[in-house]
């Protein structure tokens, strides 16, 4: 079932959902970059804006990029930081931290580095894919000294002299064991599974919406490109997460119009 949500018309969501999802007792929440889409950070797959569209994962992401050319990937890991700095969370995030108020459980996991969930107001966010606010040294992961940094680019670890690097998962870097873990087993048990701004293109994340319909949950997908659906999701609302979220939100629970 797909709900679109054309810019003008209010979104009208199928009762079935709504229903759902106010007697939901567990509800797992994936996000991807789809949902900080609307705060201004660009996406990594799409056509034109994304990431991917303009660099190459292998040039940027990986170790071997970084071994290679270590300046290149932390000034780029630099601009990211800057453009996560100026955006501020939008609605689809502040909806997000409704909903936890919600339900008796919500866990929320994303495939952002942005931390806009946490400057939200969601708590507990299992970062999978790591943070891009913090670093980390580059032979033996010590965290980065708060008081200094060497001037160098990249800046050498204080405990090592190995250089830092973002704290975030590259390709062929293995996820952060107990984050993965808890979503795993968050996928498996839930009872909805909102899947948000994600196009499904990396594994392991991209299993978990399977493990959910495996686990005999009720799947949602909010993304505004239909190529991401597939004929097993059963309900689709296509459109921005920053307009769909508050709106099922509203249709789900009127009264939270009156309350704060
Ligand atoms: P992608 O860029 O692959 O997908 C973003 C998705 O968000 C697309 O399906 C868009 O259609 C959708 N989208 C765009 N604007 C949206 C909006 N306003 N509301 C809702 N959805 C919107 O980003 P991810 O799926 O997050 O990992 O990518 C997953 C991982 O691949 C990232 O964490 C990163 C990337 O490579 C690593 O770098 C290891």
């Amino acid at each position: 079932m797909t709900v679109e949500s054309p810019k003008e018309a209010p979104v009208k969501f199928p009762s079935p959902l709504v229903r759902e999802l106010r007697g939901a007792r567990h509800v797992a929440v994936l996000t991807g970059a789809g949902i900080s889409a609307e705060s201004g950070i660009p996406t990594f797959r799409d056509a034109m804006t994304g990431l991917w569209a303009k660099f190459r994962p292998e040039d940027l992401a990986t170790p071997e990029a970084f071994r290679r050319d270590p300046r290149r990937v932390w000034e780029w890991y630099e601009w990211r930081r800057e453009l996560v700095a100026r955006a501020r969370p939008n609605p689809g995030h502040l909806a997000l931290v409704e909903l936890a108020r919600r339900v008796p459980r919500m866990d929320l996991f994303t495939q952002n580095v942005d931390g806009l969930h946490q400057r939200a107001g969601s708590r507990d966010v299992l970062e999978l894919h790591g943070n891009i606010t913090r670093d980390r040294c580059f032979d033996n992961d010590h965290p980065a000294d708060p008081g200094s940094r060497s001037e160098e680019t990249p800046p050498r670890c204080r405990r090592c002299g190995s250089f830092m690097r973002p704290d975030v998962v590259w390709f062929g870097e293995r996820l952060p064991e107990r984050e993965l873990e808890a979503a795993w087993e968050s996928a498996a048990r839930c009872d909805l599974f909102l899947s948000v701004g994600t196009s499904g293109a990396v594994q392991p994340v991209a299993s978990l919406v399977d493990l959910a319909r495996h686990g005999g949950a009720t799947v949602v997908i909010v993304n505004p490109d239909a190529s991401v659906f597939s004929a097993r999701d059963r309900i689709v609302l296509q459109g921005p997460s920053g307009r769909i979220l508050p709106a099922l939100l509203a249709e789900t629970w009127p009264e939270r119009r009156s309350s704060p």
